[in-house]
């Protein structure tokens, strides 16, 4: 039998196997709500503008609001028959309503409904996300200022560098979540102009008020032109690919987590609240929060991918394809909700083993930058030649088996005879960190001033 929505060229029904892979039912009735916004809003443009009657809007309106009601409840019947969530919407509206319902569509397509739809829950899903992402970095921010003097091994090949506090580091990790916020909010800029009154591909002959319908919506404006409103998913490659890059900030996060929980490292420890044992090893406690953060931010990733493979082939406008576009949007957006709460819940749940790290901050021979830093600063030694004389300096230590500091100045004398005594206040974790005042650096009063700053503009966020 002919689908009821657009069957009228249609002597016969669609086939089970075209069904099924024209369906999108199963996955876009997540747009209910938005799709219910468009509509009431589409509704009251044709109400004001005359094309439809004042009755009939209202007619609408009563019956779209129980439908909502309906579907929050659990009462509504999803059918394959129909398709995706417009079609369902607004059969049962006229099964409802009647004649009425059937004037909805009025200068209207599904594509422009559903791209309008689609802005609007990826806009929502930005809201969302950048309340959790702000969250995130307000706990960061706490922690930072609980541990903005103490010290860790600052790493770069994974190699001890130089002494950093955990807190510096921990802030560093807030910079680029602010990035990202930056990048979500700059993605809902652009993305929110309204589609709606496209129409199929080159808008419509009916007198409609798109500015009415974009504001009623919150959008800034109406999109300029049809045939790119229906057929661009810009906004949501756009969106997925600041999603991506904070992913890939929330790996690394929880990548630093797995080395840090490591006995090795013991760095850090998870409480019982966010690690797991082993079936078979009794003495495990694993990981598996942040482990799984690095390996749910793929689902991002591989959205962003996926997304961009659908789209570069398309001829202009709509083609079925973009109907591939949602699901993709739906499972990177979970995965980074539900890892953006992981990172919140470890980050306020880890306490930091800082005897462990302090220990650490000052092995591997850490302070030797400040050694040749003091060469350069009292023997005013070009800063190549200070290089020279300390790494000479650490290579005499390790052959002994010694830190720099446990060199005496007769050894040091032997390499530069200008050092005196004064070169050892330099060679301690806390000369050295203390030292880092330049802005940005690791110094604890700097750390507690980003931190403070960072907390003063999250407020309300
Ligand atoms: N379910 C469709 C989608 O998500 C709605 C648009 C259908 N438009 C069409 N011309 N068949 O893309």
């Amino acid at each position: 039998q002919a689908n009821a929505q657009w069957g009228g060229r249609f002597a016969g029904g669609p086939s089970a196997i075209m069904q099924e892979i024209n369906a999108s039912i199963g996955f876009d009735k997540a747009l209910w709500r938005q799709d219910i916004a468009g509509s009431l809003a589409h509704a009251a443009m044709l109400a004001r503008t005359g094309i439809i009657s004042a009755q009939d809007e209202a007619e609408i309106r009563q019956g779209l609001t129980e439908i909502g009601q309906e579907i929050e409840a659990g009462r509504f019947v999803f059918s394959t028959a129909l398709e995706d969530i417009h079609m369902n919407i607004e059969a049962r509206l006229s099964e409802r309503i009647g004649e009425a319902g059937k004037r909805l569509h009025t200068a209207r397509s599904r594509n422009d409904q559903v791209a309008t739809d689609f802005r609007l829950w990826v806009r929502d899903a930005i809201d969302g996300l950048d309340a959790q992402v702000a969250a995130l970095m307000r706990a960061l921010c706490r922690r930072a200022q609980e541990h903005a003097a103490d010290p860790m091994p600052g790493f770069t090949h994974l190699q001890t560098a130089q002494p950093v506090t955990f807190g510096h580091h921990l802030m560093a990790y807030v910079e680029m979540l602010g990035r990202d916020r930056g990048r979500l909010a700059d993605t809902r800029r652009r993305l929110n102009e309204c589609p709606l009154g496209s129409a199929a591909l080159a808008g419509t002959s009916f007198p409609i008020d798109r500015r009415m319908t974009a504001a009623t919506l919150g959008f800034d404006r109406p999109t300029a032109n049809s045939l790119d409103a229906v057929s661009d998913r810009d906004f949501a490659l756009e969106y997925l690919s600041a999603l991506s890059i904070m992913g890939m900030h929330l790996s690394r996060l929880s990548e630093e987590i797995v080395i840090w929980c490591s006995a090795p490292f013991a760095f850090v420890r998870l409480s019982d609240a966010f690690t797991t044992g082993s079936s078979i090893m009794p003495q495990k406690r694993n990981p598996d929060a942040a482990e799984l953060v690095r390996a749910k931010i793929g689902r991002v990733s591989g959205a962003l991918v996926g997304l961009l493979t659908v789209m570069k082939g398309l001829p202009l406008a709509y083609a079925k394809d973009m109907q591939e576009d949602k699901e993709p949007v739906f499972a990177a957006t979970d995965a980074a909700a539900l890892s953006l709460a992981a990172c919140d819940g470890m980050v306020r749940d880890l306490a930091a083993n800082t005897d462990r790290m302090r220990a650490y901050a000052g092995s591997g021979y850490s302070t030797a930058t400040d050694l040749a830093d003091w060469l350069v600063r009292v023997l005013k030694l070009p800063f190549r030649t200070a290089h020279h004389v300390t790494g000479r300096l650490v290579g005499l230590a390790e052959s002994r088996g010694v830190d720099l500091a446990q060199l005496s100045l007769e050894d040091m004398q032997a390499e530069e005879p200008g050092i005196t005594q004064d070169i050892f206040s330099v060679l301690t974790v806390e000369a050295s960190i203390a030292s880092r005042i330049s802005e940005g650096g690791t110094a604890p009063g700097n750390v507690r001033a980003q931190a403070t700053r960072w907390l003063t503009e999250l407020e309300g966020a």
